[in-house]
């Protein structure tokens, strides 16, 4: 496939690069006026999910409305645990809500380990976009990892601590390691589905990795986030573990081409860390962009020169806030894109 701005894949595999690549994490979504009316006509998240025309549509957005040089596509990582078995709701203004959650041995044994079809949606959302695209900007696909899937498959919706979740290593480790395990070979499924489908690179999201210790992150995340780096082999790879400070030396012995770091860590720290065998992407503090336009610049630059001209793909180091002013995520991407070393 040849791409009018591949930019974003040449960073990812470490290859000279005119500028620095941007995206953001939740691009698509609700700092998009265009995102809210499209959501509007639809009965409710989980509709737009599963409607591909939908999903395309709103994954596009972003590319055509802020300019940034990828598109992700529009899912969530709670369609694993419901290929599983676990149906989620998305209950407005509140977040994911599962009837069904994980307590005994039984339960875990009745969890089937997901195939790809069984999130055709998901495929054909993916296919569709690919063609909608035409080449302007790379796809990327995703998935949730392991640990932050079983944490929403044991505590049943988003909580400060995930004490539910915690609590299930500490005193049932076995059955913990047999449900990671399923999570983990449908998760394989299901990247390798979205690879075929037409995603051209691929993140894993694990979003609460900050609650586990070091040495809990090793046994209970890290262990299986390698045997996903593993399986894909075709597309660049990029692992976001947010605040996995810690475990930072470990990621840069994964076979993924990408870390994605938050913005609590330091820049040279990690990049001395984690070694220059790996892409970084990240890492602007989200709550910069509600300061005024010339801070914005000024943090920017200095985000951008911290990273250095090779391997780093700008993004911020997690997911835009709702009530974020779109024009100043613009000026965010604007302020990448015009920069030169
Ligand atoms: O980045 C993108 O633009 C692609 C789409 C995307 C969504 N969710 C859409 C979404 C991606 C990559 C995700 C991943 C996701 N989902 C994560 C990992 C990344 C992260 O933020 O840490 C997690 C933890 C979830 C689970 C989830 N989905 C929560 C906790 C919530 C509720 C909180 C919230 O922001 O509303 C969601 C809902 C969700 N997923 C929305 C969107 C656009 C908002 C729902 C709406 O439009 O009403």
């Amino acid at each position: 496939m040849t791409f009018k701005n591949d930019l974003i894949l040449r960073a990812a595999r470490g290859e000279k690069v005119e500028r620095t690549p941007v995206w953001l994490m939740r691009q698509a979504g609700r700092i998009l006026p265009e995102y809210r009316e499209v959501r509007a006509k639809m009965g409710g998240f989980k509709e737009l999910v599963e409607t591909p025309e939908f999903a395309c549509e709103v994954t596009i957005q972003p590319v055509d409305i802020l300019g940034v040089d990828a598109a992700i596509i529009f899912s969530d990582i709670l369609v694993i645990p419901e290929a599983m078995g676990l149906p989620y709701q998305m209950v407005e203004a509140k977040g994911p809500w599962f009837e069904k959650t994980i307590k005994v041995a039984a339960d875990v044994a009745n969890m089937r380990i997901a195939q790809a079809d069984d999130l055709h949606y998901v495929m054909d959302a993916i296919r569709l976009t690919k063609k909608e695209l035409a080449g302007r900007v790379p796809l990327i696909g995703f998935a949730g990892a392991p640990w932050t899937i079983f944490a929403y498959m044991i505590e049943g919706s988003g909580s400060k601590t995930f004490s539910k979740a915690k609590r299930f290593l500490y005193t049932q480790p076995e059955l913990a390691h047999q449900l990671l395990q399923k999570i983990t070979d449908s998760t394989i499924h299901y990247l390798k589905g979205q690879v075929l489908a037409g995603a051209d690179m691929l993140q894993l999201f694990d979003s609460w990795a900050g609650v586990l210790s070091p040495e809990q992150y090793n046994e209970f995340a890290l262990k299986y986030i390698s045997q996903i780096c593993d399986a894909i082999k075709d597309v660049p790879f990029t692992v976001f573990a947010k605040d996995a400070h810690f475990a930072r030396k470990q990621m840069g012995m994964l076979s993924c081409d990408t870390i994605g770091l938050d913005w609590t860590t330091d820049i040279e720290e990690s990049r001395a860390l984690i070694g220059n065998t790996k892409t970084l992407q990240g890492n602007m503090d989200p709550c910069l962009l509600y300061a005024d336009y010339s801070k914005i610049k000024l943090e920017t630059q200095k985000m951008l020169k911290a990273f250095g001209p090779h391997r780093h793909i700008a993004n911020l180091g997690h997911g835009l806030y709702p009530d974020l002013d779109k024009d100043k995520v613009k000026y965010f991407v604007d302020t990448v894109k015009e920069f030169r070393f």
